[in-house]
């Protein structure tokens, strides 16, 4: 054990005290995102007379893309706000507060509001997310040998979370009624915000203050925020009281193109115009390459709580024991795969460096997108089925998920902490941001992908899958060849 892990605080299975304060702020707040993003789709599909809101599927995944896409998109200016502004503790503290009102606000059973609900949450969630995961990185000193366990039991509070959330939200929602698994979101997210008052001392200066450096002036920052929040304020109310409205699907386009440009924008200019050397534009271009295989796999990922999560409420038979359970309950397959295996993959991945057949990143990349892949094969021959007699068996389903899940553990890890080993230190927290862009564009292109090919329902599935197999499976190519060329060399970010 060496000098630093002795003299840290080791309260909490060897890591400091701080974490079990992340830990549950991150659960409650993944419950109530993912307990909240189950119903969703399922919620805008219903007739009136089921609850539902009698949209179309189109239209569904339409609205299910702009706020994914938003969600992760606002964790871009989430992180500014706490490096500039209100510094990474109190930011988490005021996104929990917002995401907790949009709770109770789409637990209000009146349409208007159920936008507004999703404006907060997505704001909310921009301020928390990004922020409580670096403060997990500054609970250690530089050089502590725990941060990469920290992040593992981190992730696993996001698994756990979102479990929860499922079969809560799921059971009240489907079961009971749509708002009181809304509600029942705005619940866990209470839990939250007041373990996270009470316990927030324990995080000590981890993220306490502002990034600012010395010669930047922070009343400039402040009134940057303040005409930006009012500018989007008057958008967000004119648009409450019907002064103006908008296609989803031109909206879901709309902000398509505009991550891509802002997310490409972002790679010509570090490539170009920052003065990097020829290491480090090595690094960006290694970094480009995973920016298109992760929004790949994430768009085909994010089906699960959208077009596979409609195929689990209407075409999957969700009978156990006489008891037809909620469709929400199929997608606890995902977290709770990844709390089982995420042990054994650590230890592969070690097992295999130990004998140097350690794959490179983009070659695990590939490996994620091919196991994607082979997901929405087995789900084919599931639409297949439910045509032939109406519902499919659950199986098709939770062998989907089974392989979607090994496809994150290839990808998902190592894309964080690629992220963090080979971006030039003085981007790296923007290069985080980046890392959560790929996750923005690609919920935004799944839900385009999705509203775009199932106007027809079930026989219009396979013709998505289709194509989301062949993206999966060129790009995997792609990585796999430009593996060879490309070559990444870590950088000491600890300077
Ligand atoms: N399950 C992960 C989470 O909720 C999915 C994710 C990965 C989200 C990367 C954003 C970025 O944190």
């Amino acid at each position: 054990m060496n000098e630093i892990t002795k003299s840290t605080d080791t309260y909490f299975v060897g890591h400091p005290k701080g974490l079990v304060t992340l830990f549950l702020t991150e659960m409650w707040e993944r419950m109530s995102y993912y307990g909240m993003r189950g119903l969703l789709v399922l919620f805008m599909t219903r007739e009136i007379v089921d609850g539902g809101m009698n949209m179309s599927a189109p239209e569904a995944m339409a609205i299910y893309g702009i706020y994914g896409a938003s969600v992760y998109f606002l964790c871009v200016p989430g992180g500014w706000v706490a490096d500039k502004l209100f510094g990474a503790q109190r930011t988490v503290l005021y996104g929990a507060i917002i995401i907790t009102l949009g709770h109770y606000v789409l637990a209000i059973p009146y349409d208007k509001t159920f936008f507004l609900g999703l404006v907060l949450v997505s704001i909310g969630t921009g301020l928390l997310k990004p922020n409580i995961s670096t403060i997990v990185g500054e609970l250690y000193k530089p050089g502590d040998l725990r941060i990469d366990s920290g992040y593992t039991i981190f992730y696993m509070s996001i698994n756990i979370g979102s479990m929860l959330g499922f079969l809560v939200c799921g059971y009240l929602g489907e079961k009971v009624g749509w708002h009181w698994g809304f509600g029942a979101a705005g619940v866990g997210m209470t839990f939250g915000v007041l373990q996270y008052i009470f316990t927030r001392k324990d995080l000590g200066n981890a993220g306490k203050e502002s990034k600012l450096s010395e010669n930047e002036d922070q009343t400039r920052y402040l009134t940057i925020f303040k005409w930006t929040s009012a500018v989007l304020g008057l958008i967000v109310i004119t648009g409450f009281f019907g002064f103006w409205t908008i296609e989803p699907a031109l909206l879901n386009q709309l902000l398509v193109n505009l991550i891509f440009i802002v997310a490409l924008a972002y790679f010509v200019y570090l490539f170009f115009f920052a003065g990097l050397n020829q290491t480090e534009k090595n690094n960006i271009k290694m970094l480009l390459l995973l920016f298109f295989g992760s929004v790949l796999f994430w768009a085909g990922f994010d089906q699960g709580g959208s077009s596979l999560n409609l195929f689990a409420k209407d075409y999957t038979d969700l009978f156990i024991f006489g008891w037809e359970m909620p469709a929400t309950f199929l997608q606890v397959a995902n977290p709770l795969m990844v709390v089982i295996f995420a042990p054994f993959f650590a230890s592969f991945w070690i097992y295999l460096g130990k004998r140097n057949l350690d794959p490179d990143t983009p070659q695990k990349f590939a490996l994620g997108c091919f196991l994607m892949a082979i997901g929405f094969f087995v789900i084919i021959f599931g639409v297949e089925a439910a045509l032939e007699n109406e519902k499919a068996g659950v199986r098709f389903l939770l062998i989907t998920y089974l392989f979607h899940t090994l496809g994150e553990l290839c990808l998902s890890p190592v894309g964080l902490s690629a992220t963090a080993k080979y971006s030039p230190s003085r981007y790296r927290g923007q290069m985080m941001g980046i890392w959560f862009l790929s996750s923005s564009l690609a919920a935004g292109l799944a839900g385009l992908l999705a509203s775009k090919s199932l106007e027809s329902g079930l026989p219009s599935m396979p013709g998505l899958f289709n194509q989301i197999i062949i993206a999966l499976v060129v790009v995997g190519i792609l990585l796999l060849v430009a593996n060879k060329f490309v070559k990444a060399t870590p950088l000491d970010n600890e300077k």
